[in-house]
């Protein structure tokens, strides 16, 4: 069950937080795995990693934000079956507090670095008889949340993208499908929290575990796991979907 055995999987952001965590269990499950990092320096860790427990992985040193880069990437890696388009960064603030600059930084990386890897791998997945594209989106794509304003944007379109390309291809063979975490315990919370609650990291990291229902943030490789399930060949009947996976947060915060 769940063999990625034989396929080929481009990861981006795989070096820390939810990417590290699918970069290890896919190459666990047998996956050669290709990580797109803009760290690429500690995204070299985890290939050791990976390589010391028998897998298959190598780093790409890549801005997913520049296109020019991620299709000279993806010309160099060729053939793939899976595509995790995982690489973002958060921002806190709302309409008036957004600048311009933060507001195209983030719709940069989370939204034109998804097209840019969806628009080099997509032609080739249909060259090759079809594959799984697996976009990271979040609960803040669907839910009103404090302080999100660019962020639930940009998630909010990384839904809309991945509608578009499930239907699109379809008859290409193409299966394309989105997981929506609430709060993950991952060096992206920890980075926020130092950056915009400096000195109340602990009363903060509380708060944002209490407002999931069940009590606590997800853990990384709990997230890893649907996206391993979505992107083996056990889910084959399942493309255009969005999966929340939040500890009750959209439907029990009642
Ligand atoms: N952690 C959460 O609570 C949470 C919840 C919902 C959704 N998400 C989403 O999950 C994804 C991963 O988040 P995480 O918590 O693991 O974050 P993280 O910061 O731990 O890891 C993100 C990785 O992406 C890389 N990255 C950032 N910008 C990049 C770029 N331009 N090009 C290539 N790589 C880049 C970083 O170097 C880092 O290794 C993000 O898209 C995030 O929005 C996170």
């Amino acid at each position: 069950m769940l063999s990625l055995k034989g396929k080929k999987a481009v990861v981006t952001g795989g070096g820390s937080g939810i990417g590290k965590a699918v970069s290890v269990v896919f190459a666990k499950q047998g996956a050669e795995v290709c990580i797109l990092e803009l760290n690429a320096d500690h995204a070299a860790t985890i290939v050791e990693e990976i390589k010391a427990q028998g897998g298959k992985a190598t780093v790409y040193a890549c801005d997913v934000s520049n296109q020019q880069q991620v299709m000279e990437i993806f010309g160099q890696i060729g053939r793939h079956d899976i595509l995790v388009n995982n690489a973002g960064i958060s921002h806190i603030g709302n309409v008036e507090t957004t600048s311009e600059a933060d507001f195209e930084k983030l719709f940069n990386v989370n939204v034109k670095g998804v097209y840019n890897c969806l628009h080099a791998a997509v032609p080739l997945m249909k060259q090759h008889g079809g594959g799984v594209i697996l976009n990271m989106s979040s609960i803040a794509a669907v839910t009103g949340l404090n302080d999100r304003f660019a962020y639930s944007m940009t998630k909010g379109a990384v839904y809309a993208m991945t509608l578009s390309v499930a239907k699109d291809y379809l008859k290409h063979g193409i299966r394309c499908n989105c997981v929506s975490p609430a709060r993950v315990h991952t060096p992206f919370v920890d980075g926020f929290l130092a950056k915009n609650y400096p000195g109340k990291e602990a009363e903060m990291f509380e708060k944002l575990s209490q407002s999931q229902p069940i009590g606590r943030m997800g853990k990384p490789e709990e997230i890893a796991n649907l996206i391993l399930y979505l992107c083996s060949d056990e889910a084959s009947f399942i493309t255009g979907s969005d999966y929340p996976i939040d500890g009750g947060f959209i439907k029990l915060n009642g």
